[in-house]
């Protein structure tokens, strides 16, 4: 029987085990699931990490960090992860056949009132919850790196997502302590992607044409614009690769050349310099759970 306190995570990486963390913080029993024991360990220090420096800051004491982790299930079976569970929070790898093959997996295995909220960046609603036999359960739920310390989810409605799956997802984002708005739309790159991933692909072209250093462009924005980090340095944080992919997906399902990658975009992902997660992108990285950069 699905339980309004249990939570499960699919996927234990960058945005998954944060949203675990999260969800557990505020009371929720959660399952934390990917496809390797080495994927699910090392969320699993990641949250345990995350929670240090909130020990560290005096926000949380060693008890309350220690009863975090003990909610936190991990596991690497489907069907043990999603027993039980009243939400189910998606945070699977961006690529469409893994989300829709995983979305067929779930709708087979867990209970058909339990609701399933994707936090896809790019991946449109409408697409996963076809391949399950209740759509109108699926909704977005797309939260911000780090979870952890980002207040916004945005919920995205699906063309078949029925308002009663909406209410529910906004009350445990609230149960979760974030704030909600909500995409009446299911438009690539809802609403904070559309604004984001054309100014950080524009910041890449400043560089690529040698107007500016991307120190400069980083230093202009954040003491121009007061964001607290640069564009190119919020870039190497979130994944080039994961813009990029979003930059495609622009592309695409506007069919608009406005949303034209950078060609310096495309050959650093070719490269391999994501950013953070591989160590290197615009500035090198030590690890890839850090929030500071080291110089280039
Ligand atoms: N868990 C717990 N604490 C954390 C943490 C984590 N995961 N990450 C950082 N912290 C703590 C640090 O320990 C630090 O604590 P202190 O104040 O006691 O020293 C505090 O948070 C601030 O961290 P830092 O001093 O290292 O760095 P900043 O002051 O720059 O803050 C930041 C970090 C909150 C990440 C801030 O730089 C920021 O807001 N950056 C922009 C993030 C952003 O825009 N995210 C959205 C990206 S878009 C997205 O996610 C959508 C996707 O689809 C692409």
């Amino acid at each position: 029987m699905k339980s309004e306190s249990k939570v499960t995570v699919l996927g234990a990486g960058l945005m998954g085990h944060g949203i675990a963390q999260v969800a557990s913080t505020s009371g929720f029993e959660v399952s934390l699931l990917d496809v390797k024991q080495e994927f699910v360990d090392k969320g699993m220090a990641m949250v345990k990490n995350s929670l240090g420096k909130f020990v560290a800051k005096g926000r949380l004491d060693q008890a309350g960090a220690d009863a975090v982790l003990k909610r936190i299930h991990p596991t690497t079976d489907l069907g043990r992860a999603l027993a039980g569970a009243g939400l189910v929070i998606e945070a699977a790898t961006e690529n469409p056949e893994l989300k829709l093959d995983l979305y067929r997996r779930i709708s087979d295995l867990a209970d058909p009132e339990t609701v399933i909220a994707s936090n896809t960046s790019s991946i449109s609603i409408t697409l996963l919850a076809s391949a399950t036999s209740s759509p109108e359960k699926v909704c977005g739920m797309h939260f911000f790196n780090p979870p952890q310390l980002m207040p916004l989810v945005e919920i995205t409605r699906g063309n078949r997502t029925s308002d009663s799956t909406l209410d529910s997802v906004r009350a445990a984002a609230k149960r979760m302590g974030k704030e909600t708005v909500t995409c009446l739309k299911d438009s690539p790159g809802f609403i904070v992607n559309r604004i984001l991933v054309p100014a950080l692909n524009e910041a890449v072209f400043l560089v690529q044409e040698g107007v500016a250093t991307p120190e400069d462009v980083d230093k202009a924005v954040k003491l121009g614009l007061n964001w607290p980090m640069g564009p190119l340095q919020l870039l190497d944080y979130v994944g080039l690769d994961t813009t990029f992919n979003i930059t495609q997906v622009f592309m695409q399902e506007f069919q608009d050349s406005k949303y034209r990658p950078s060609p310096l975009l495309r050959e650093m992902v070719r490269a391999g310099k994501y950013g953070r997660k591989s160590g290197r992108g615009f500035y090198r990285w030590d690890s890839p759970d850090s929030t500071k950069s080291e110089s280039k």
